[in-house]
């Protein structure tokens, strides 16, 4: 049987998610809303484009959440995104209160699920789904280092003028200013960029992938990136459907690992029908783990704005 895909936000990235996921028959898509007609336009906009590009799987858009009911998956693009100037952490007390409302809405009709959060700030915004729905650690998960290391592949791949196919890389850490790419595991068919590229060069794509989402909203102006995230998500959710035990980086619920206790940050997780199978633990060079705990010192100064976990469940 197909798996059920619900996406909720029909914005932007999660209508873009939705296209990749369809596009490639991962399951059958529900786009929920608060605007009422928008998911439904969409879902039979991209529905009507399935003869044409030949996909089988089923959208439904709606504004009622009893239409999601009994998903596999769920994903959390509900909120407002960035425009020029703000950072992500501005976003923080408008998307709690959405993310909050939602995830519990989600949860009570499909609560055997596994979450993927996108919402902004993401950190955070995982910590409050997790918090709401009161699901296990492997079934709640943040999208961004998918992205974030999407881009240093990008850029690592134009810099020397490589198929993107044959780089690749991790990004760890929030995703924030304080993210933290690792050129020493960044490879060209395994071949270690630090013998491809020099410092100035690293440290110059090591920066913009820092700011690749700045990047984009002072392009755009009235909203943030939607191509690379849509196509992050839909690479997440393939590995579930698929159990493909993919090594991905994800926001997971740290327990000690990298010595990061209680907190949502990007690190290498593996990606299977059991959600989070594993975290997986690298060695750091002394500066990478001290970028990283700076990096959950930004988290934590998110999470200690955020109302407390008893606040979010009676809200919800
Ligand atoms: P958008 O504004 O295009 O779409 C957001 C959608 O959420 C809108 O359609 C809006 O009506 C809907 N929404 C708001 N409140 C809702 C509610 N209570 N219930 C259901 N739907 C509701 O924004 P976009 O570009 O799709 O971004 C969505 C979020 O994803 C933002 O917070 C953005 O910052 C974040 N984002 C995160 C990324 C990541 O790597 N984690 C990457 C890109 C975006
Ligand atoms: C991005 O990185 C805004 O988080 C979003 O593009």
């Amino acid at each position: 049987m197909a798996a059920k895909i619900t996406i909720v936000g029909a914005g932007n990235v999660g209508a873009t998610a939705a296209h990749w996921a369809v596009a490639k028959e991962l399951g059958d898509v529900v786009l929920i809303d608060i605007v009422e007609g928008m998911p439904q336009g969409k879902a039979l906009d991209l529905a009507e484009a399935s003869p044409i590009e030949g996909f089988d799987s089923q959208l439904t858009g709606t504004n009622d959440y009893a239409d999601t009911a009994g998903s596999d998956i769920v994903v959390v693009t509900a909120g407002i995104p960035r425009k020029s100037g703000m950072s992500r952490d501005d976003l923080l007390n408008t998307n709690a209160k959405i993310v909050g409302d939602v995830v519990s809405k989600v949860a009570a009709h499909s609560p055997d699920a596994f979450m993927i959060v996108v919402s902004n700030p993401l950190d955070a915004m995982v910590y409050v789904a997790k918090e709401v729905s009161g699901w296990p650690k492997h079934r709640v998960m943040g999208m961004a280092g998918v992205l974030d290391s999407a881009r240093f592949r990008y850029f690592i791949a134009q810099e020397l003028g490589v198929s993107v196919e044959d780089v690749h890389g991790f990004v760890l850490g929030g995703h924030g200013d304080t993210m933290v790419p690792v050129p020493q595991y960044a490879t060209v068919t395994g071949i270690p960029i630090t013998q491809l590229l020099t410092q100035e060069q690293i440290d110059r794509l090591v920066q913009r992938t820092r700011d690749g989402g700045a990047e984009i909203v002072n392009f755009l102006k009235q909203g943030s990136a939607f191509y690379a995230p849509g196509a992050s998500i839909v690479q997440m959710v393939e590995a579930i459907v698929k159990n493909k035990k993919r090594i991905l980086p994800a926001a997971a619920y740290l327990e000690g690992e990298y010595g990061i206790d209680g907190l949502y940050m990007g690190v290498p997780i593996l990606l299977g029908a059991g959600g989070v199978e594993k975290v997986i633990e690298v060695d750091l060079t002394a500066e990478e783990q001290a970028n990283l705990e700076q990096s959950a010192q930004a988290v934590r100064e998110l999470m200690d704005v955020l109302p407390s976990p008893e606040e979010l469940r009676a809200a919800n």
